[in-house]
């Protein structure tokens, strides 16, 4: 099977990629294996972590077989692309525009989740090849933003990202995203007591919202 198309489908299937952005290595491990347990298919260690290409090392030797998308966030050129990719990353996600990055992960057909905000932006970053472009920062654009700019730009795969919450992720769906970028609602939900029981099931909570939206 073309594993890229296979990843795809995760990422279209469970409607939402995790997005793990801590302050250490450790709590990153936690956060992955714990939100993995309660149903997230797809995941990216954000190049803001220390040591990320490690935990995206770790992460996608333990867990290639079990069919987890390994992604790398907050890739900023080639160079964190193609270092990335060699760790085992098999999903990219850029805040911006990033035509190196697009041509790095296009060359080795890795995934690509890269930001836009406006409409310019997002038919230049689909031009430059990206799989899916991430509607950031998705709160100060609200969900009528998606309903409106997919009238004229409707083969646009958008998936919104910032502020994004089991509360709100219908109006999400119902504008027409195709999936949603999580962060702190499922990451930081272990932040006071580190009991990551709480991100497996602020994940599996999250999980049935989408669902739910879907439905
Ligand atoms: C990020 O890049 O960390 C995302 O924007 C996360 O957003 P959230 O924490 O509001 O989900």
């Amino acid at each position: 099977m073309w594993r890229k198309l296979d990843h795809l489908n995760r990422i279209a299937s469970t409607g939402i990629v995790l997005i793990i952005r801590t302050d250490s290595e450790q709590e990153a491990l936690a956060v992955a294996e714990a939100a993995i347990q309660g149903g997230i298919k797809a995941l990216e260690i954000t190049m803001s972590v220390p040591n990320a290409l490690d935990i995206i090392r770790t992460l996608s030797q333990r867990h290639k077989q079990n069919d987890i998308l390994i992604g790398a966030g907050t890739v900023m050129d080639g160079e964190t692309a193609r270092a990335a990719i060699l760790a085992g990353a098999e999903l990219l996600v850029s805040p911006q525009l990033n035509p190196d990055m697009l041509r790095v992960a296009n060359r080795y057909q890795v995934i690509t989740i890269s930001g836009a905000y406006t409409p310019t932006e997002i038919v230049a970053t689909l031009e430059a090849g990206a799989d899916i472009v991430k509607l950031f920062p998705a709160e100060t654009l609200g969900p009528a933003y998606i309903k409106a700019v997919t009238a004229p730009i409707s083969q646009a795969p958008l998936v919104p990202t910032g502020g994004v919450t089991p509360a709100n992720v219908h109006e999400w769906f119902q504008a027409g995203c195709i999936a949603v970028g999580v962060g702190s609602y499922i990451t930081k939900a272990a932040q006071k007591d580190g009991n990551y029981s709480k991100v497996t099931a602020a994940a599996q909570q999250f999980l049935a919202a989408v669902a739910d939206a879907r439905s």
